[in-house]
């Protein structure tokens, strides 16, 4: 009797760097960027190889506390998928701890790719509330997984969330610091337990102005949302001259600016000229001594797309 040899899967994952909050919307906004992260993972018949290419390819662990490799393990011990063997290539390009997303699109490379292989048990919903618990805020995750400019919150311990696309023609400048890091963890340190009520109802109207803005291309008003009591201000003192590069941005016509997540990188967003507005931010972080690189990105409106081929 002729033996039926399953073909091996090979999948290839693409995920977008994200920008949580936009200022007002702390933990609740999120906008997906035309700057990806890839990871490929080809069943094996034994053992678990893993290759890192890009940013962190000489840093990030190979082992279990690799982000990847935790939520596909996390993924396959839910579905109940028998491990014989990986091969993983991860090419990164997202900055590492810059306030970009990259370790939630590390977490949601990993899941969506070991789902694939599991035979697509867990839906989309699962899927995002899994990688959400992994990386302790939603924001990133949710932007990473549907683009566009994504809204969410939770009801009791379930993610909800929305999306909205985002029209052609907004720019984000990001200034991307090269010499400081932040890490997620401490910028949530700073953060005090209670907030004065005004500054609460502050954040609300601008997280409205901020969406009606988006969606009806009034960048004023969209502009004007991205101003925050909640977060920015306690945070300004673990990036020197943040206060410099906001005012830097508005003055060479950026309709909006504010901490990219957590920080350290700052967003700007215009639909006008995109390069004096990257241009002011670098010198005024340089006045502080801080080199900045900056990207100027479309927004991502695919979200994480999966390719999978049978060898
Ligand atoms: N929204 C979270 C924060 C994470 O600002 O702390 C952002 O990446």
């Amino acid at each position: 009797k002729q033996r039926l040899r399953r073909k091996k899967l090979k999948v290839k994952v693409r995920v977008p760097a994200t920008a949580a909050n936009l200022g007002a919307g702390f933990n609740c906004l999120g906008l997906a960027l035309e700057l990806y992260n890839t990871l490929e993972i080809s069943e094996a018949n034994s053992g678990v190889s893993i290759k890192i290419l890009g940013e962190g390819k000489n840093g990030l662990p190979k082992n279990r506390s690799n982000l990847s490799l935790n939520a596909i393990y996390k993924v396959f011990d839910i579905c109940g998928y028998k491990l014989k063997g990986l091969k993983i290539k991860i090419h990164n390009r997202i900055p590492i701890a810059r306030g970009l997303g990259s370790s939630a699109a590390a977490i949601v490379a990993g899941a969506v790719a070991a789902n694939e292989l599991c035979g697509k048990k867990l839906s989309q919903d699962d899927l995002i509330q899994l990688c959400a618990d992994l990386e302790g805020h939603p924001d990133n995750i949710a932007a990473a997984f549907l683009g566009g400019l994504t809204i969410c919150g939770y009801e009791d311990s379930k993610l909800i969330y929305t999306n909205i696309f985002v029209r052609y023609g907004l720019r984000a400048i990001i200034a991307v610091p090269q010499n400081l890091k932040v890490k997620t963890k401490d910028a949530v340190a700073v953060l005090p337990k209670r907030v004065p009520f005004a500054d609460a109802v502050f954040n609300l109207s601008r997280v409205a102005f901020f969406i009606n803005g988006m969606m009806t291309d009034e960048l004023d008003i969209m502009g004007l949302g991205m101003d925050d009591r909640l977060h920015q201000s306690y945070r300004k003192g673990l990036i020197p001259g943040l206060e410099d590069v906001f005012r830097a941005a508005r003055g060479a016509g950026a309709h909006g600016v504010a901490l990219s997540g957590a920080g350290p990188s700052v967003i700007a967003i215009t639909n006008r000229f995109p390069d004096p507005i990257g241009e002011a931010m670098k010198k005024a972080f340089a006045a502080k001594g801080i080199k900045a690189e900056i990207m100027i990105l479309d927004a991502d409106n695919k979200g994480v797309t999966v390719k999978v081929k049978r060898a």
